[in-house]
């Protein structure tokens, strides 16, 4: 299968479910709106919501019912992005190929849009067309495990604390699978749970998302090294200037990549069993680690 084909056309799907279910920009208090619209529709790769589509599809799901939650992590994971790269985390000016939401609309605005926009998710999986209402409360419990201080903020806060200092291996292994590594999981249980999956079928997914969920971030970790900021569309060389705790800087570039690599063969086997209806979730492993952006 064509999966770059397969991402820009679920991305689409995404994109209009996020225009159709979210306040428009217009609307009052247009700062906070446009700011919101500013970074969500900057072209991101959407890679948690597809996943969110992908999981319910490969254990049988209809797609169509997980829309609004994939919309969920993707609101989830742009305000995530924007706090990110405030002055106190990251201090980046760059961001999806265009200035950052607080370089665009100052401090203020870009705090309000990412809390605005983490608020939204939850009003989003509330609205899932579900026949059974214990399904959304399921996926609300994904959703704030993994961004919540066990989840993505427990991980941001170690990248911080890691800052300039010499860690060891089980501490970068706790940044990376909980910055990045949970979101990713989380997206993965939730369209599966939402598509109907049987116990052992969650279990696999499991086991797959936190395999990909850490390959994601060692990728990204090597963009930083290595990748053209022109199609990253944010800067590179900064976390060796910010003395980031990455997998190059720790294991070397070479290691690092080989265990990506091996993180997504145990990804692809962990799908053992299912039909050709998780082939998107095979392929977006091999995705991940190729990926130029
Ligand atoms: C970047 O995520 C931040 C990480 C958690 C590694 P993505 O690489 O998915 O960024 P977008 O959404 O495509 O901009
Ligand atoms: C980001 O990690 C993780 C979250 C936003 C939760 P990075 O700081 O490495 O992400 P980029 O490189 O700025 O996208
Ligand atoms: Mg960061
Ligand atoms: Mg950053
Ligand atoms: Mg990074």
């Amino acid at each position: 299968m064509d999966i770059r084909k397969y991402l820009a056309e679920k991305a689409e799907t995404v994109n209009e479910g996020l225009k159709s279910l979210l306040p428009k920009e217009d609307e009052y208090p247009q700062t906070l709106h446009k700011a919101m619209h500013y970074s969500l529709f900057a072209g991101g790769k959407r890679i948690r919501p597809v996943l969110v589509l992908a999981a319910s599809e490969a254990v049988g799901g209809d797609p169509s019912n997980a829309l609004a939650v994939a919309c969920a992590f993707e609101c989830v994971h742009t305000y995530s992005l924007i706090h990110d790269d405030l002055p106190a985390i990251d201090n980046d000016d760059l961001r999806r190929g265009r200035p950052t939401c607080h370089k665009a609309f100052g401090e203020a605005a870009a705090i309000l849009a990412g809390d605005a926009l983490l608020t939204a998710a939850f009003d989003l999986v509330a609205r899932t067309p579900s026949k059974d209402a214990s399904l959304a409360a399921k996926v609300i419990r994904e959703l704030s495990r993994a961004a919540g201080s066990t989840g993505m903020i427990g991980g941001q806060m170690v990248d911080i604390e890691s800052e300039g200092k010499e860690i060891s291996f089980p501490v970068l292994e706790y940044i990376h699978i909980h910055k990045t590594g949970e979101l990713i999981l989380a997206a993965l249980r939730s369209g599966a749970i939402l598509g109907g999956a049987d116990d052992l079928a969650l279990q696999k997914i499991t086991r797959y998302g936190k395999s990909v969920g850490l390959a994601f971030q060692i990728a990204d970790d090597i963009l930083d090294v290595e990748g053209a900021s022109e199609v990253t569309g944010k800067p590179v060389g900064g976390d060796e200037k910010k003395g980031k705790a990455t997998y190059p800087a720790l294991m070397g570039l070479e290691e690092s990549k080989k265990r990506a690599k091996e993180l997504v063969d145990i990804a692809v086997s962990a799908l053992d069993g299912f039909d050709s209806k998780a082939d998107p979730l095979r392929e977006i492993a091999g995705f991940i680690v190729a990926r130029d952006k």
